[in-house]
């Protein structure tokens, strides 16, 4: 028996979400990887940080950012946010994609970070995110609906970072990712920290400097671009619709000067 093939358009774009520029860290890898494919970036830069929203608000609002870009033909969504992630993943799945849009498919980001957890020889871990992330217990459930073995989890949420990354002064949001985990430290034991905010990738070279090996760092644009080859490996009837014109289109639904710089830096080299 043969699988049937989805009845998808031949010229297939794969689409990032998130609220704002944070998703980019992760399309810069992926695209370095597969470069032949079109990739479309929607970053909900007028509803940034999504973190502090209700759980309804991140739903409507990543649905409309998920819908957008299926409408700019993207057959498969990676939602580059572990907020809505977190917060929408299952009930996008379930009902709107369902309903709406069977043929496509939409991925998040928490479960292939709980997955690398897993896989790495961390006994016990801290998670900073914002503060819906952290709230929605997500992290915790998937680590206990998947791991065989026991990994201690803590958490704490650290909303003064995506302002402070998104507006560019990654110094200060730097420092006081420090002080957070230093003062985490100084009451828990652990061996890892999950940076679980796509923003939080810009931080994870200061964090690598300031506590060299005494603890490991988990970024998530050293995990998804990897885990997004594996499953397109293992999705050939999605794949083989997938244009190749190795084009990269970015919208922004509300741009400031400063994001120039910060797209220049993350996309150097490729076209906009
Ligand atoms: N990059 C998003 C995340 O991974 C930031 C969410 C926000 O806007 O607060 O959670």
């Amino acid at each position: 028996m043969t699988e049937e093939a989805p009845n998808v358009q031949k010229a297939g774009k794969i689409g990032f979400f998130d609220s704002g520029l944070g998703g980019l860290t992760i399309l810069k890898v992926v695209a370095k990887e597969l470069p032949q494919y079109d990739y479309v970036y929607y970053g909900d830069t007028a509803n940034l940080p999504l973190g502090d929203k209700t759980e309804e608000e991140i739903y409507q609002l990543t649905k409309a950012g998920v819908e957008a870009l299926f409408k700019k033909d993207c057959l498969l969504v990676v939602i580059a946010c572990n907020t809505a992630s977190a917060e929408t993943l299952r009930r996008l799945q379930d009902g709107f994609l369902k309903d709406n849009y069977p043929d496509r498919r939409i991925l998040g980001v928490v479960i292939p970070t709980v997955e690398a957890l897993i896989n790495s020889d961390s006994t016990s871990t801290l998670l900073i995110a914002t503060k819906r992330t952290v709230e929605s217990g997500k992290y915790a459930l998937e680590l206990q609906n998947r791991s065989p073995r026991k990994i201690k989890l803590y958490s704490v949420p650290t909303p003064e970072l995506v302002p402070l990354i998104e507006s560019g002064d990654r110094a200060e949001a730097l420092s006081k990712a420090i002080v957070t985990i230093e003062e985490e430290k100084g009451s828990n034991q652990f061996d890892t920290v999950i940076l679980g905010c796509t923003h939080y990738t810009k931080l994870k070279d200061g964090l690598r400097a300031h506590f060299n090996s005494s603890l490991k760092i988990l970024s998530q644009d050293e995990i998804i671009p990897n885990k997004l080859v594996n499953y397109l490996e293992r999705h050939p009837e999605l794949e083989s619709h997938f244009s190749q014109g190795s084009t990269r289109t970015i919208h922004l639904t509300l741009h400031r000067p400063d994001y120039d710089n910060a797209l220049k830096e993350l996309l150097g080299g490729v076209i906009i």
